[in-house]
């Protein structure tokens, strides 16, 4: 191909011969493409002038694509972060809309040639082109994750994208912020065409000389300017009058309310743009979506699902260890120690990660029910149309199990996930030990016990980590990495990467008590027995959780958790951290009466198949002895207020023992382990907006009332004293 390059910043453009305009996204000084104010303007002035070439008939179709293994990106985040201002705000939208308006004005079809990631305003700019052609490669994902962040896509995509896929689709995208294949979007019309990614280029240009082609036949002779822009103003589909979407919107909003509690304003937002701007002229509805995003933008909510995005980003690019010259191992092969509950969970994620595993177990019942277990997970995921049958059984063919350590000379890790008894894991772990290649990492996935002591049986105790899953498996998305006193960095960053790999959000803590997230949760669980015991209903404990953003209530999560485990772990860290955590007499007398929770079918609720049918209304006799004969309407502020502190508090005693450095490593270990709600940004970044005064004299009150339990740890004593908060103390 002849090209004469126009311009050399990003994007470029270069005409070939054949006038084909290709308009090519490469950062210079990035990874991936994206969109601020210097490349908009860039693709701007392109445009104005592919628009006189396109007049004198030098460019008959432009090409917008990528030089770089993926498309678009999206906007720049910093950028968006920095708003403070609605104001502003819409006007950073309408200034991305003015210009993605006029890849239309260009006078000769525009074709988004989208390869790997598109994302965004990536999405937008296909949206605003007259043609959108995908490669088919497994890389290519598109989608519009700006819910995500609490804002929505303000560049024209939420205006766009029901005029052309309808509303029910549209609302599925830009609600769930989901990635779609190329193949998907091709079946919901948010692509033309498919094309092969090893022939990506010769394809996309006999698409684009196509569509060229075709217009030139539609159009006879070249509509007038005037005319073309009249039509860019003219009302959409007529989608918004029907009843069909009416109902489509209705139910969207009654979705959005039950899962986030209305505590989301994008979601919101989105469907009364799309609502509003039904069948208006789109310049009427490129405002409401303006002034929208400006209003999202300039929220808390926005500014604090931000700052959780950038603790994901940072956890996915570190190693887990400082010293940066420390490479982590390769794990191809995996053993799993103990076929149960959490070891099946295990071996089938890493197999459907494409991990080879070796499952032992000591009795065969035990491995039969874990293979079966890992079956079930993966029709589950067949069933739900997230795998193939035929990838299913490939992935299922990974994962082997017996009685004996055949094959473990060639392991790469071990976890131990075997019953909870540390003279138990100690035996079997210096068994395994013994079986394997020296630089073999042995991991534990215990909950309660020391990874220290663990570490006292082994003859490498370098090799030696924590790996610590939260149950289920497969949906949790937290593992808490735990170091031991004498564990290697290359141990660390090897579990580390493990934890990647196979998708999860690895956070690295010291050993300690129920290492971080279970210590926290540890005194909010016990806090909810005391609330009962002051006469607090079920429901109103519950639902002054879940009010505050927390994705169950304490009761319930006890339920779920399991009766007897949490009695085990409560126990474990009231002996470890002393009568702060003394069991709340209801909780021990639930736990006395045999009940188990939801695998038990009765808790403080009773569930039928599984399924949660309301509080267990005998509930109250069963733990007549330590909650009153009446309930006592206690105000949900104080409901709340002794729940979030008492996790507040432990969280300081935690950064305290060195548990781990960060206030964000706390932040980020209670989203992904609890569903602590990530529109507060974090349980210490919620703190740190009320202020370490504050919270020592609330903790102060407590304490008055309730004993030593609410006694403030020295930690927010210092810091009310030096005015300064978590993230300012303990930052990274
Ligand atoms: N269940 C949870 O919610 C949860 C969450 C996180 C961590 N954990 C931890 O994971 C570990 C396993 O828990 P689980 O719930 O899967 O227990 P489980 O009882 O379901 O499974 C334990 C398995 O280990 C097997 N086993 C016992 N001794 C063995 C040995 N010497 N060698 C090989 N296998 C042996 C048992 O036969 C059983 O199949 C425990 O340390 C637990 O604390 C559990």
């Amino acid at each position: 191909m002849s090209t004469h390059p126009l311009s050399h910043t990003n994007p470029i453009l270069q005409v070939d011969d054949k006038g084909v305009a290709w308009i090519t996204f490469d950062d210079p000084e990035r990874k991936v493409n994206v969109l601020n104010k210097q490349v908009l303007t860039r693709l701007s002035e392109h445009l104005v002038e592919l628009r006189n070439l396109a007049l004198q008939s030098r460019v008959h179709v432009v090409v917008l694509w990528s030089a770089k293994s993926g498309f678009v990106a999206g906007a720049d985040l910093a950028v968006i972060e920095a708003i403070e201002d609605p104001a502003e705000g819409a006007e950073g939208a309408r200034f991305g809309q003015r210009i993605f308006r006029s890849l239309r004005e260009v006078g000769v079809p525009t074709v988004a040639a989208v390869h790997g990631i598109c994302l965004g305003g990536g999405v937008e700019i296909a949206l605003a082109c007259s043609h959108r052609v995908a490669s088919d490669s497994p890389s290519t994902k598109m989608g519009l994750p700006e819910v995500l962040l609490g804002i929505l896509p303000a560049w024209g995509g939420t205006t766009r994208l029901p005029r052309l896929i309808g509303v029910r689709r549209a609302l599925d995208l830009l609600l769930s912020g989901r990635q779609v294949s190329s193949s998907a979007a091709r079946r919901m019309g948010l692509v033309d065409e498919v094309v092969p990614a090893d022939l990506f280029r010769e394809k996309v240009a006999a698409f684009a000389a196509e569509a060229a082609a075709n217009s030139a036949e539609k159009r006879g002779a070249r509509r007038p300017f005037l005319k073309r822009l009249m039509d860019d103003t003219l009302p959409g589909r007529r989608w918004g009058l029907s009843i069909a979407n009416r109902v489509v919107l209705f139910m969207a909003k009654k979705r959005v309310m039950a899962q986030t509690g209305g505590h989301y304003p994008a979601p919101l937002k989105i469907l009364e743009v799309v609502g509003r701007s039904a069948n208006k002229p789109l310049a009427k509805a490129f405002e409401f979506e303006a002034k929208a995003a400006g209003e999202l933008v300039a929220t808390s909510v926005s500014k604090n699902l931000i700052h959780v995005f950038h603790l994901r980003e940072e956890a996915r690019k570190q190693t887990g260890v400082d010293d940066e010259t420390v490479e982590p191992g390769r794990v191809e092969y995996l053993a799993v120690l103990g076929a149960g509950v959490m070891g099946g969970g295990i071996a089938q994620l890493a197999a459907y990660r494409g991990v080879h595993v070796r499952m032992k177990d000591i009795r065969h019942d035990a491995v039969t029910s874990g293979l079966q277990h890992a079956r079930k997970l993966f029709t589950g995921l067949v069933k739900r149309r997230k795998l193939q049958r035929r990838e299913a059984d490939q992935r299922m063919t990974l994962i082997s199990g017996g009685l004996g350590y055949d094959g473990f000379l060639r392991q790469d890790l071990v976890v131990e996930a075997v019953v909870e008894k540390l003279d138990i894991k100690r035996i079997v772990l210096r068994e395994t030990e013994d079986v394997v290649r020296k630089g073999c990492i042995l991991a534990t996935n215990t909950s309660s016990l020391s990874v220290n002591e663990m570490a006292s049986a082994l003859a490498r105790p370098e090799n030696f980590v924590g790996m610590h899953f939260f149950n289920p498996v497969h949906r949790m998305p937290l593992v808490e990495v735990v170091r031991g006193a004498r564990t290697s960095d290359y141990a660390v960053a090897t579990t580390y990467a493990l934890a990647l790999a196979l998708g999860k959000v690895p956070v690295v803590t010291n050993d300690g008590p129920g290492f971080l997230v279970n210590r926290i949760l540890g005194p909010y669980l016990n806090e909810a027995g005391f609330l009962l015991a002051d006469g607090a209903s079920v429901e109103a404990i519950d639902s002054a959780a879940k009010k505050f953003g927390m994705p169950m209530g304490p009761l319930r999560l006890l339920d779920e958790v399991g009766v007897d485990i949490s009695r085990h772990a409560g126990q474990s860290l009231h002996e470890a951290l002393g009568d702060r955590l003394s069991p709340s007499p209801p909780l021990v007398a639930l736990a006395d009466s045999g009940r188990l929770g939801k695998k038990g079918g009765l808790g403080f609720y009773r569930y039928e198949s599984g399924k949660e049918k309301g509080p267990d209304p005998e509930i109250y006799a069963v733990l007549s002895r330590s909650v009153p004969p009446a309930r006592v309407a206690l105000e949900e502020r104080e409901i709340r207020g002794r729940l979030v502190l008492a996790m507040v508090n432990e969280a300081a005693r935690a950064l305290e023992a060195g548990i781990v450095q960060r206030a964000s490593d706390v932040d980020l270990a209670m989203i992904m382990g609890t569903g602590f709600p990530p529109f507060r940004g974090g349980l210490l970044r919620f703190a740190d907006t009320i202020h370490n005064r504050t919270i020592l004299s609330r903790l102060k009150e407590l304490e008055e009332r309730h004993g030593a339990r609410f006694a403030p740890a020295d930690l927010i004593h210092r810091l009310a004293r030096e005015n300064r908060g978590f993230y300012e103390s303990f930052p990274g």
